[in-house]
């Protein structure tokens, strides 16, 4: 037995676990031995995964969240479970198309499901989450650069690392519990199949759940893959902001 693998009761709590990375890394944990509470609103999906347990809400509707936190809290105490991990994955992604007719409702609309539902989702999970216990955000390699259309999706991001650093910072004062915030590039899944540009260094979203189980079994702060594009990201953020632009805005739907 490898020392990742986990008795059943150390549990993990995955929203967003109905599709792409989220059911990648549910199924991962799984196979790890952890007991997985997988969240979503797809019930079908979250019925045939099978990792332990489910949790049907929507992130953005607070009452159901309140809910699901209640909910996991009898379930956790039923089943004798240690929350050990709980990763706020879920989120959306739509991109401004016509920056000059600002569209303000794709604009809430994303932030809303990216950064408020996830605070929603904080109230109702952390709590619960053992000492000892790792928080996961699910933010995006997309915080290192202003990327074109990305307004809305790029700012809900930023938020989430602050958000991390922030609640880090708290955190590390009151408690032992740690925070770790993910930030991927491209990996295929259903989000960015309808993406209708080229991108670079794509991976898997099994990849994707690999990379996210090694870096919160370390604790790491900051989980960025795959690290051959991070790296490039890191090094163009480190220019300053108007050659940054100039070379940017060449790139950018005109
Ligand atoms: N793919 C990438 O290249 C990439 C890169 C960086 C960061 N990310 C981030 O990684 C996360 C997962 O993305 P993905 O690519 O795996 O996308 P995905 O395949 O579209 O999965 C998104 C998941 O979030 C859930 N979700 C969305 N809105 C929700 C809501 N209101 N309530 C409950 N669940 C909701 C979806 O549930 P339903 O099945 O019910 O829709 C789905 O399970 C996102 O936060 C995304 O921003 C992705």
């Amino acid at each position: 037995m490898s020392h990742h693998q986990a008795s059943l009761s150390q549990a993990v709590l995955i929203t967003g676990a109905t599709s792409g990375i989220g059911l990648a890394t549910a199924k991962f944990y799984a196979a790890k031995g952890f007991y997985v509470i997988a969240c979503g609103r797809n019930e079908a999906v979250l019925a045939e995964i099978n990792v332990g347990h489910s949790l049907v809400f929507d992130i953005t509707d607070v009452e159901q969240v309140n809910q699901a936190g209640i909910a996991l809290k009898q379930h956790i105490a039923e089943k004798q479970l240690q929350l050990v991990q709980v990763i706020l994955n879920a989120g959306t992604c739509e991109y401004i198309d016509d920056v000059i007719e600002f569209d303000a409702m794709l604009f809430s609309r994303v932030i809303n499901t990216n950064l408020i539902a996830v605070g929603h989702c904080i109230s109702a999970f952390l709590p619960q989450l053992a000492e000892g216990g790792q928080l996961g955000l699910m933010s995006s390699s997309a915080t290192y650069l202003p990327f074109p259309r990305a307004e809305a999706y790029g700012a809900s991001k930023a938020a989430i690392s602050y958000l991390g650093r922030s609640l880090r910072l708290d955190l590390a004062a009151k408690s032992d519990i740690g925070v770790s915030v993910i930030c991927p590039g491209f990996v295929n899944t259903p989000l960015t199949a309808k993406n209708d540009f080229t991108m670079p260094m794509q991976i898997s979203s099994d990849q994707a759940a690999q990379r996210i189980f090694k870096g919160m079994a370390l604790r790491k702060f900051e989980i960025h893959f795959p690290k051959r594009f991070t790296f490039i990201l890191k090094c163009l953020s480190l220019l300053p902001e108007r050659v940054l632009i100039k070379l940017l805005a060449d790139k950018a739907v005109k």
